[in-house]
């Protein structure tokens, strides 16, 4: 009998699907017989499992106090998961891209690898509400492949701070991948529970809504029935716009916004009101794309504010750390400053923004001045000027000077009708920059695109070198109306870009920046801090003509939600409450005092004295504004709870002087101020402007009180606000 000989071979062997991982204990036998005449191969699978291979990679933030975990689901989506107090405040929440002409890139996916950095720094706003800013935080960067072809690749990075979270996609430099169209960003919010919300509908073009205080579940409801328009339209009725403020059922408070919009469509988030859920959705365009980019390019960052009170909230950095250092070289030209303007009395109705021009055919024709009621004229802007001089008030906007405005809201065809140079024929462009000049007040110019902004892009050369040949370092841009090209939205990406692309023109000619009919703020006055203010909201002109006017707790939600984002041009300052001579129903839902909390509660290194002349002429509270700063060293939420009061302390920007502003809701109410943050042993001289024992937003508006008090630091203040009230001291040292 011949002899036979048997070897046997053992080899461990995996592969990957998704996020499971096979294992194989493969046997190779080899027979053969002594003379090598037969060889016999066989291969035997012994043994097989799977195991998950949910890789989970963990970064908490410097104390520790937030964490995140970052893992692969078992479909292979990318998702995090965020906790607080080592609680979960963001139940598991999933990633992904859907694309035109290409699959999503949303399942199979696994990670190649992952680092982290820990990051301390510090850096000075050239303007706002701090100098120096703290940006301390724990970076993780996980970098993400397709487990099947194509095997695209993407990263995804966190920032982890220690009062919140920015994340983004990055898509790095790769091979076979060199652009994208996308259809929308599948980024989930997954809460974890029926948290109180502070929301405006997720409207494309306009952020001008009243904020709604509901419960995360009834959102959906609330937005089908007061915003039919969006329930009828393309536009997804039942989303958010950003950033959306909540606080969950233990106190903690949350707002979702987004950092650095570049290049990309603003967010909306999708609400799914039974499963507590956010999405992102992103604003539309003509083509129904969301976002056209070459790669590599990264998103925005998404952002999670987390805060153990209110006022956390607003002392948050987070959007602005988010954003990259200033890249402007010269910033000569970029000061705060307050500023008056003809507006007020166009919005009123005492006068028009145009002159009496009328279009026939394809040539305006100058009907004199049809109105007899043209606001910028040049006799009025000297008015305004005079009175700017007499207080100090560094700028003016003059609305209305240009040609164009019998030709704007309301018609389809505005596109070809403003013209950004010339003046109506009773403005000396020339001389009322030349007399604002010898009297130190800077014209501030004003272009409204209505909604136009190929015919604003054709101009911008020649608009802008006018104001750089008259030394005019201030622009007020307006969109009001739908987007030309139809199909464009203000906050999709086309947008982005046309907004992006007039700041770099305004910071090449030497120009601060403040657009009406904005895109959200996004932290970028960091790097181009020309970016000085914008609107965004409703502001006070609401209460001049809507019908719906801002009801009393609206600023009392405002700098929980919208001022999180950036600085707002309000126009504060409105002391004929009730306008009776224009006879109108109309009217400001305030105290006059809380007019000018509203200077230091408002964040805007821009403040403007919104009323007119006439109405601020002998008025004693008019000192306030007269006196208080428009930049700051830095800044103290004493109290706050959204909806309902809150109390802000800033210190002038290189100055031991403090202002307080201090503001409620529709109820009245009493606060203990405690003035620690004053230095020690300082006498000070406080001057309280506060609501009259029997004002009130409605029946009383203009009682107020000025009281004059020696306070030091060991001090307490004691507040009495009015329903609708306020209070606004400014904080001297005595001498
Ligand atoms: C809307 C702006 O918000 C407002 O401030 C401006 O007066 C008008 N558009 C006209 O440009
Ligand atoms: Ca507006």
């Amino acid at each position: 009998m011949q002899k036979t000989y048997k070897t046997h071979l053992y080899i461990l062997s995996t592969f990957t699907k998704g996020n499971k991982k096979y294992y194989f204990l493969l046997e190779y036998s080899l027979t053969y017989m002594k003379n090598f005449t037969t060889l016999l191969f066989s291969l035997t699978i012994v043994l097989i499992f799977s195991s998950c291979t949910t890789e989970k990679i963990s970064i908490q933030s410097p104390s520790k106090n937030i964490s995140i975990d970052f893992s692969i689901t078992n479909t292979g989506k990318a998702a995090y998961q965020v906790s607080y107090d080592n609680k979960t405040i963001i139940k598991k929440s999933t990633l992904g891209m859907d694309f035109k002409n290409a699959p999503s890139l949303s399942t199979d996916l696994r990670i190649i690898s992952s680092s982290t950095k820990e990051i301390n720094n510090t850096w000075e706003m050239l303007w706002g509400e701090q100098r120096k800013v703290n940006n301390t935080y724990n970076e993780l960067i996980v970098n993400l492949e397709e487990t099947k072809a194509p095997n695209r690749k993407f990263n995804v990075v966190f920032k982890v701070y220690d009062n919140g979270v920015g994340f983004r996609y990055e898509f790095p430099k790769q091979s076979n991948w060199n652009k994208v169209i996308i259809m929308d960003e599948n980024t989930q919010f997954n809460l974890t529970g029926d948290h109180t919300c502070w929301w405006i509908p997720g409207d494309w073009d306009i952020y001008e809504h009243l904020y709604n205080t509901t419960k995360f579940s009834e959102i959906d409801a609330i937005a089908k029935r007061n915003h039919p328009n969006l329930a009828q339209s393309t536009i997804p009725y039942n989303a958010v716009n950003t950033p959306i403020t909540m606080k969950t059922k233990e106190g903690i408070y949350l707002s979702f916004h987004e950092a650095n919009l570049t290049n990309y469509s603003g967010m909306t988030l999708l609400i799914d009101n039974k499963n507590f859920k956010m999405q992102s959705k992103l604003v539309g365009s003509r083509d129904k794309s969301k976002v056209k980019r070459d790669i590599p390019f990264n998103t925005p960052w998404r952002t999670i504010m987390i805060g153990e009170s209110a006022g956390d909230l607003i002392e948050s950095n987070l959007i602005v750390n988010l954003n990259e250092p200033n890249k402007l070289n010269d910033v000569s030209y970029i000061k705060p400053m307050k500023y008056m303007g003809i507006w007020w009395e166009m919005h009123l109705g005492k006068a028009a923004w145009d002159y009496g021009m009328t279009r026939e055919g394809d040539t305006w024709v100058d009907k004199g001045n049809a109105h007899g009621r043209h606001g910028a004229t040049t006799k009025n802007t000297k008015h305004y000027i005079d009175f700017a001089a007499k207080h100090d008030i560094k700028g003016l906007l003059v609305e209305g000077w240009n040609t164009g405005w019998e030709h704007w809201v309301g018609f389809e065809d505005r596109e070809g009708v403003f013209d950004f140079v010339t003046p109506y024929p009773d403005y000396d462009l020339q001389e009322v920059v030349r007399y604002g000049k010898e009297k130190g007040v800077d014209i501030i110019m004003h272009h409204e695109t209505s909604g136009a902004p190929r015919t604003y892009e054709q101009q911008l050369d020649t608009a802008y070198s006018l104001m750089q040949n008259l030394g005019i370092h201030a622009v007020k841009t307006g969109y009001v109306g739908n987007i030309i090209p139809k199909g464009e939205y203000h906050h999709g990406q086309w947008m982005v870009n046309h907004y992006r692309k007039v700041l770099l023109k305004a910071a090449e000619s030497k120009v601060m920046l403040d657009a009406h009919e904005p895109i959200k703020a996004t932290g970028l006055r960091r790097t181009y801090p020309n970016m000085v203010s914008r609107e965004g909201l409703r502001g006070q002109e609401f209460n001049a003509w809507s019908i719906d006017m801002n009801p009393p707790e609206h600023l009392t939600i405002i700098p929980f939600t919208r001022m999180l984002a950036g600085p707002i041009d309000f126009t504060p300052g409105i002391f004929d409450i009730k306008f009776n001579k224009y006879n109108k129903v109309n009217q400001v839902n305030t105290t006059l005092a809380k007019q000018l909390a509203l200077y230091v509660v408002i964040n805007s290194p821009i403040q403007m004295a919104a009323d007119l002349p006439e109405n601020y002429e002998g008025n004693p509270a008019f000192q306030f504004i007269d006196d208080v700063a428009v930049n700051w060293e830095q800044t103290k939420v004493l109290n706050g709870e959204i909806g309902d009061y809150v109390t802000i302390a800033r210190q002038a920007r290189g100055k031991d002087e403090w202002f307080i502003g201090s503001i409620t809701d529709e109820n009245s109410r009493q606060f203990e101020i405690s003035l620690d943050f004053l230095t020690p042993e300082t006498k000070y001289m406080a001057t309280i402007y506060a609501d009259a024992k029997d004002a009130h937003w409605d029946k009383n508006p203009t009682a107020y009180s000025i009281t004059k008090k020696i306070l030091t630091s060991t001090d307490t203040l004691n507040l009495s606000l009015a329903e609708g009230g306020g209070a606004a001291i400014s904080i001297i040292p005595v001498k």
